[in-house]
């Protein structure tokens, strides 16, 4: 891994995921796409790890299994919203990575991450959570779509309770043509009911 410690957003975000999570543990990939990122965890988890990668395009899951060839045995390829995370996934799970937006080069880009479901995800893998756990979103706002689902998501995540969870924004501000900013969620003590603040 690099030496750079002002990391850009991707890379930040699994070095994240590998300091709050060990081999052995369940982590889920909320939005699959070509699998860069299921395949990170499954080589991260190892083979006693466990993966749940969702996606609700068949085109991005088939890229998915292509590109972990073997690591396929350490996960779950899931069919379906990543809000309905809750009926495939028990806690406790240590970390939880979302990329948002559109599936790249395919032949679709409307099917896009939308609000509601991205919140009810979040909201759900937050009681699934480990204490210490993680779950990390990359935000892009530059496509149709992407300005709402970022403010949604932002005006969510600022109420979540301060004793509950640290929210973190980590963001380049010198770069050019809109990159994606990190949202990080940590979870600091056990519970299942998530608090909003009002
Ligand atoms: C930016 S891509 C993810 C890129 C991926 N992390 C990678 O490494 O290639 C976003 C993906 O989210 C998927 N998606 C959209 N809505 C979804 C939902 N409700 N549940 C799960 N996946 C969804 C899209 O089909 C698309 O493949």
């Amino acid at each position: 891994m690099s030496q750079i410690m002002l990391q850009r957003v991707l890379p930040f975000s699994k070095r994240l995921i590998e300091k709050a999570s060990l081999p052995g543990e369940t982590v889920v990939d909320a939005t699959a796409g070509n699998g860069n990122d299921t395949q990170f965890l499954a080589e991260h988890v190892g083979d006693k790890g466990h993966v749940f990668a969702f996606d609700v395009q068949q085109q991005a899951l088939d890229s998915t299994a292509k590109r972990l060839q073997d690591l396929v045995k350490r996960v779950t390829l899931v069919l379906d919203s990543h809000a309905n995370v809750d009926q495939y996934v028990q806690a406790p799970i240590a970390g939880a990575m979302f990329n948002l937006g559109y599936l790249p080069h395919s032949h679709d880009l409307s099917i896009i991450t939308k609000p509601d479901s991205t919140i009810e995800a979040v909201h759900k893998l937050l009681s699934l959570l480990k204490k210490e756990g993680i779950i990390t979103i990359a935000v892009y706002d530059g496509h149709e779509g992407g300005k709402e689902e970022r403010d949604a998501l932002l005006n969510y995540v600022m109420k979540l309770h301060q004793s509950d969870v640290h929210v973190a924004k980590y963001e380049m501000v010198n770069q050019p043509n809109n990159p994606p900013f990190l949202l990080a969620i940590e979870k600091l003590r056990d519970f299942t009911e998530v608090r909003i603040t009002e």
